[in-house]
């Protein structure tokens, strides 16, 4: 069985003082949860949100990593500092990086590399937009970026590698993938795990589903069988919103 795990996005939002504000209101709110629970913080709310999380259960991530070690990328954080800032997480491929930062699958994927080689958990976003889902291309464009984003990691490595299925019609409108859509698509990006690294390597991966994502539809989307969690953006930034979410199995 694969544990949940239910992260918060929380964009570019909360100063460090609102984030360490945010992280003691989460911390009595998820105590008893029983999935693992990580909040992705602004760069410069690390050391807050770290501290205000010490001795919870709360797992800090970052919400995007530079493939180089060092050098001249103005701008740019490498996996080495967010390590030593005690970040454990961190989400690479927004879909909101692809469309804003011209991130390409291919600098997604060494983005891949460098965290992993870091010993950084990867949440690796992938998902379709609005015409391509009408044009039926979800399940090959999932399935490329999936594996793209993959390449060059070993079987061990592939099963550490949170995935998040976001699709893009769903993230910040309010519109949500109906609890079959998400379930299907998840099972599509499964599917080519299992094709291309084996069944047992597939059924470890954990793979999320993320687009307006509240609490009232959490408990419907995590009673699919292929959905291992959530990545919320909107409804993370308010601590009682989150808890619901993250205690989607309890009354
Ligand atoms: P919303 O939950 O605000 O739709 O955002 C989803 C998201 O992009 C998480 O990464």
């Amino acid at each position: 069985m694969r544990k949940a795990i239910i992260a918060g996005n929380w964009k570019m939002n909360k100063t460090p003082t609102e984030a360490a504000a945010l992280v003691e209101s989460l911390k009595p709110l998820v105590a008893d949860a029983s999935c693992d629970v990580v909040v992705c913080v602004p760069a410069v709310d690390i050391p807050a949100a770290k501290a205000a999380a010490q001795g919870s259960n709360i797992h800090i991530g970052a919400q995007n990593v530079h493939f180089a070690e060092s050098g001249a990328y103005t701008g740019e954080l490498s996996a080495a500092m967010l390590k030593e800032v005690g970040v454990e997480y961190v989400i690479i491929g927004h879909s909101e990086r692809r469309q804003y930062f011209g991130e390409t699958d291919a600098t997604v994927n060494q983005r891949v590399l460098a965290a992993v080689k870091a010993g950084l958990k990867v949440i690796l976003c992938v998902g379709e937009k609005k015409e391509e889902r009408e044009a039926g291309y979800t399940d090959a464009l999932v399935e490329y970026q999936t594996l793209i984003a993959l390449t060059g990691l070993d079987k061990k490595q592939v099963q550490s590698i949170v995935i998040a299925y976001e699709p893009v019609w769903a993230i910040g409108t309010g519109l949500v993938a109906t609890d079959e859509q998400a379930n299907e698509t998840i099972g599509v990006i499964r599917a080519a795990l299992a094709r291309k690294y084996g069944k047992a390597v597939a059924n470890k991966v954990r793979i999320q589903y993320g687009g307006s994502m509240k609490p009232a539809n959490a408990k419907g989307l995590m009673a699919q069988p292929e959905i291992d969690g959530g990545l919320i953006g909107g409804a993370s930034l308010k601590a009682k919103d989150f808890a619901a979410i993250v205690n989607y199995d309890k009354d």
